[in-house]
């Protein structure tokens, strides 16, 4: 597996991969990989000849009191389990790499309307760091394909609005989140866990199981539904952030006949921000 630390020689190498007519997956990461991040890896390997991978933890994502510094990094694992997974190559900039003109300088991508709900209302500028990221790394890699997990739902459909408002020549895949056999979603933050929180976790998921139950046998009385998840999470130990029952692809509030539904939720447990969501197509 090549790998590449500056734009210049990642750029030159995808020209020559582009030259032989091969199609580029990419998979944008912020490092500290497991199973969902490999299952990113894998679906690229699939679809595409030339497989590369990117690793920045991008600061421009985080919030002021959020975790940019104690974020996991494990660069050499990293790598290691790409290689393994038969990744071709792994761009892994540093931040001065990525923003030349610094942080305060920096042209920024906003989607607004989907960006402002939900974690966005949370974390204000979370989402214009992300967008920013992935349209630069899109710039720079001009892939044919993206991949991204459906466990940050709200990220997936801001970068396929993003991706269409800006007309990027790139097409855009979800795939399914990975999960302990607990329920509990995969994530980098689950570090932050120790094993009884570990262990309280995967009440988020079984929370919102039982409500995406509640709607498939009919109930629509969707703030009632979700009030009561809130109220089992709080008694759980969680403190909610959200539990909303939205269209899929809007993300407004689901209003009575939608078929095509998700639930998100984020909730603290101690000191860490878990997001979750589970997907329904009622009939
Ligand atoms: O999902 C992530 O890991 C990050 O938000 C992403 C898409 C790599 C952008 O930094």
């Amino acid at each position: 597996m090549e790998r590449f630390e500056t734009r210049d020689a990642l750029q030159a190498h995808l020209h020559s991969i582009r030259v032989q007519g091969q199609s580029i997956g990419l998979v944008p990461t912020m490092g500290n990989l497991h199973e969902g991040h490999l299952a990113l890896v894998e679906a690229a390997r699939n679809d595409s000849d030339y497989v590369l991978a990117t690793i920045f933890v991008n600061p421009l994502q985080f919030g002021p009191a959020e975790d940019l510094d104690s974020y996991p990094r494990t660069l050499e694992e990293d790598c290691s389990q790409l290689e393994a997974h038969h990744c071709d190559a792994v761009f892994i900039p540093s931040a001065e790499e990525m923003y030349p003109g610094g942080l305060d300088n920096q042209a920024l991508v906003t989607v607004p309307g989907l960006s402002e709900r939900h974690c966005g209302a949370s974390r204000p500028l979370h989402f214009s760091g992300v967008c920013t990221v992935v349209c630069k790394l899109f710039n720079l890699t001009n892939p044919d394909i993206a991949f991204f997990g459906e466990k940050d739902y709200q990220q997936l459909q801001v970068i396929r609005k993003m991706t269409q408002d800006l007309c990027i020549p790139v097409s855009i895949t979800g795939v399914p989140t990975a999960r302990l056999p607990s329920g509990l979603a995969l994530s980098s933050r689950n570090n932050y866990l120790d094993p009884s929180q570990l262990e309280t976790a995967a009440i988020l998921q079984a929370t919102l199981k039982e409500a995406a139950g509640k709607l498939e046998q009919g109930n629509q009385e969707f703030k009632r539904i979700e009030d009561s998840a809130k109220t089992r999470l709080t008694e759980s130990c969680f403190q909610p952030d959200y539990f909303s029952i939205c269209h899929a692809s809007t993300l407004e509030p689901a209003t009575t006949g939608d078929k095509s539904l998700v639930i998100l939720a984020a909730a603290w447990l101690g000191q860490t921000r878990l997001i979750d969501n589970i997907i329904i197509t009622l009939r």
